[in-house]
């Protein structure tokens, strides 16, 4: 089994990182364009296997597809990071030329290759992947529910003063400050309905917490967040190898599922050894649908922006 991972800055490191402790692959490719970065980032992880006991065989390279050949998964985190005050949705002049092309040349060397799309605006970079590679749907997957959703149990956790992990909580919709929708109503602490646990100004704090976790974090940090999005990668990149067939919220082409057509947007789908699976039907509520489509009619409006740049 190989993996690439496209993009060694931040999130793409630690997403190889997690990748390589949890052996998920014999070879892991990680590929930058900036001369030397991934050979050096590669290097140090690799200077970390026999202190953590991990045999997955790490190989940085500079621009060079062809060393990706044959990988079975793909992580492309390529393009620039938010920097504080920057929505998710500035970057697409920057971030949609350099994704397209990076999407193009993995498929010439792994034209099996299930692709898992992180950099943003990451719904609208799915949409992109989609659109421009012509692969069967299930194969490209965009990583943010995962990553969102664990900020949702993180806030929860500590409104609760519980474990985090005792919790189940997805978010669905856009990848975006204001388009993602932290599904209150399907939230549970050990099959409890945290509606029945939490008041409803609390739980709208956590919501509205959840949804600007990554700009929090950049402007704490000055950059975008890693450890979570490099985390949530892998855990996608498990369940695939692994055949898990683990529900995660993704970034998905819909086809008239929850009520959308001709987008990628967050919802629950199985992830295994084919992609994404099925997408799951919450049977949202009338409130809930309308929230969903008007996140939806945002993402539509940054994909559009490609049509402009006839990228798509
Ligand atoms: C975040 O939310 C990187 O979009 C990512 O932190």
């Amino acid at each position: 089994m190989k993996i690439t991972v496209v993009g060694a800055g931040a999130v793409g490191a630690t997403c190889a990182d997690n990748i390589a402790r949890k052996e998920l692959a014999e070879e892991l490719v990680l590929l930058d364009i900036k001369e030397g970065f991934a050979e050096g980032k590669s290097i140090d992880m690799m200077q970390t296997a026999t202190l953590l006991g991990f045999d997955t065989k790490i190989t940085g390279v500079t621009g060079d597809y062809s060393r990706t050949a044959g990988s079975s998964v793909v992580v492309i985190t390529s393009g620039l990071p938010r920097k504080p005050g920057m929505t998710r949705e500035e970057l697409i002049g920057i971030n949609a030329g350099i994704v397209k092309g990076v999407a193009e040349n993995i498929l010439k060397y792994s034209p099996e290759a299930i692709i898992i799309v992180i950099s943003n605006p990451m719904d609208t970079m799915t949409y992109l992947a989609l659109k421009s590679l012509g692969l069967p749907k299930n194969r490209i997957i965009g990583m943010g529910g995962p990553l969102d959703s664990a900020r949702f149990k993180y806030y929860l956790s500590v409104a609760l003063g519980c474990n985090a992990n005792d919790l189940q909580a997805f978010v669905i919709g856009g990848h975006g400050d204001t388009t993602m929708i932290p599904l209150t109503r399907y939230a549970t602490y050990q099959s409890l309905p945290v509606t029945d646990l939490l008041d409803a100004d609390i739980l709208n704090k956590v919501a509205a917490d959840t949804m600007v976790g990554g700009a929090t974090l950049t402007g704490l940090l000055g950059t975008s967040a890693w450890y979570a999005p490099g985390a949530a990668g892998a855990a996608l990149v498990e369940s695939i190898v692994r055949d898990e067939k683990k529900l995660f919220t993704c970034s998905v082409s819909l086809e008239g599922e929850y009520g959308q057509q001709d987008i990628c947007l967050g919802v629950p789908v199985v992830i295994g050894r084919n992609g994404w699976e099925k997408i799951i039907d919450y049977k949202l509520n009338d409130d809930e649908q309308a929230v969903f489509d008007k996140s939806a009619e945002a993402v539509r409006t940054m994909n559009n922006v490609l049509k402009e740049m006839s990228l798509v």
